[in-house]
């Protein structure tokens, strides 16, 4: 670029929650309306509709749809009677609610490294976590593969080291919800998947959300109490613990009409993510989408050297050019959760990333001119 040519600096927004609703228009206002005629805040008939779509959307038997992501994780635990003594295998390498939903119960996260090149679970560690966590004691209950950054975990290999160990795989699709592994659909993978709603997330709503779901009848049933204060009978007959869980009405209707494009949303972020590839394979690690894998591109992350990561974070945000470092500290160097423990070998994957990674603007709204500029300052700021 001629040095006298001006440079566009516009601020770029991170994720377009205001493109998307501009998109949707009019069928939110209805949507919500509806609900504010009805006035069935909670439970109405836009949840039970939702939570049959969700479920065929991915192929699920059952979906429950609940207060947020972090519930359906704590919910699924909590229902798996999992507890004090109980080791939950997570890795270190996610958002801080994967380990928080078991140690919010009393069990103890075991954390677990990740691959460089996918980000996920590495299942070599996870044998060793299995390990450190008998030797310490606990007893091997729950694994929780995290689909990091919209990217399905390996749940082939997770499940074989689970069904070995006779342990329960609750699926953390906060951001892989959408996605697929060989074939098969994000929520179908392990015996319960949590999701998130969270109005960033590739599907989110207009507040706090999320959704557990299961081909397991029981659980479906034990999960319904907890949702609502452990009920029985009725509300007031209280037969276990539980919490105020259940996902609001009017997000539910307005996640109907989210859902209804969500799969177009799914192809253009796909498109966004192999042409930022194309562009930046020579100057940066990009990510890897192993083969029949499909990512939903929650966030779309290079690697670099540490300097040059937060050189570039400078000259972007001097162009208007938002970008988030995710994370930049595993959970296992967290203030609250240094105490657990960690694999044995140790988690060397997860700091270096800690280090190298940075995501840059995605979303299904991004066009190709946006693109084009995002592309152009990452190479001129690297070059
Ligand atoms: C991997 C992961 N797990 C769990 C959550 C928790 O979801 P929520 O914010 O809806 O509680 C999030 C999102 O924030 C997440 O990214």
């Amino acid at each position: 670029m001629n040095q006298h040519t001006r440079i566009d600096q516009r601020p770029i927004p991170f994720i377009d929650v205001v493109a998307q609703r501009r998109r949707l228009g009019s069928v939110i206002d209805e949507a919500t309306t509806r609900v504010l005629n009805h006035c069935q805040f909670l439970m109405g008939p836009e949840v039970t509709a939702f939570e049959q779509q969700l479920a065929a959307f991915c192929g699920a038997k059952h979906a429950l749809s609940c207060s947020s992501g972090t519930d359906a994780l704590v919910m699924t635990l909590m229902a798996k009677n999992i507890g004090p003594g109980d080791a939950v295998f997570c890795p270190t390498f996610t958002f801080c609610a994967t380990a928080e939903s078991a140690a919010l119960i009393g069990a103890t996260p075991v954390f677990v490294d990740v691959h460089a090149d996918t980000f996920n679970i590495d299942v070599e560690s996870l044998k060793s976590a299995i390990n450190t966590a008998k030797a310490q004691g606990l007893k091997p209950k729950a694994v929780i593969p995290v689909d990091l950054f919209g990217l399905p975990a390996d749940h082939d290999a997770i499940a074989e080291i689970a069904d070995a160990e006779k342990l329960f795989i609750l699926d953390d699709a906060a951001q892989g919800f959408g996605g697929t592994y060989k074939g098969r659909d994000i929520g179908t993978l392990g015996h319960a998947t949590a999701t998130s709603f969270f109005p960033a997330k590739p599907l989110g709503c207009y507040g706090d959300g999320g959704a557990v779901l299961t081909d397991d009848d029981e659980l479906l049933s034990i999960l319904k109490s907890v949702r609502i204060h452990g009920q029985g009978a009725d509300k007031y007959d209280n037969v276990r613990l539980g919490l105020t869980g259940r996902l609001d009405t009017i997000q539910a209707a307005v996640l109907i009409e989210k859902l209804k494009i969500f799969r177009d949303e799914i192809v253009t972020r796909n498109r966004v993510a192999q042409r930022y590839s194309k562009e930046l394979k020579d100057i940066a690690t990009v990510p890897v989408v192993p083969e029949d894998y499909e990512s939903v591109w929650a966030q779309y992350t290079i690697r670099l050297a540490p300097g040059k990561r937060d050189m570039l974070a400078k000259a972007l945000q001097t162009e208007g050019i938002p970008t988030a470092i995710y994370y930049a500290r595993p959970l296992h160097r967290q203030t609250a959760y240094r105490q657990f423990p960690v694999a044995g070998n140790g988690l060397p994957v997860s700091e270096q990333l800690a280090d190298e990674v940075i995501s840059l603007p995605m979303h299904a709204y991004l066009d190709e001119p946006t693109q084009d500029r995002i592309i152009d300052a990452v190479r001129r700021a690297l070059r």
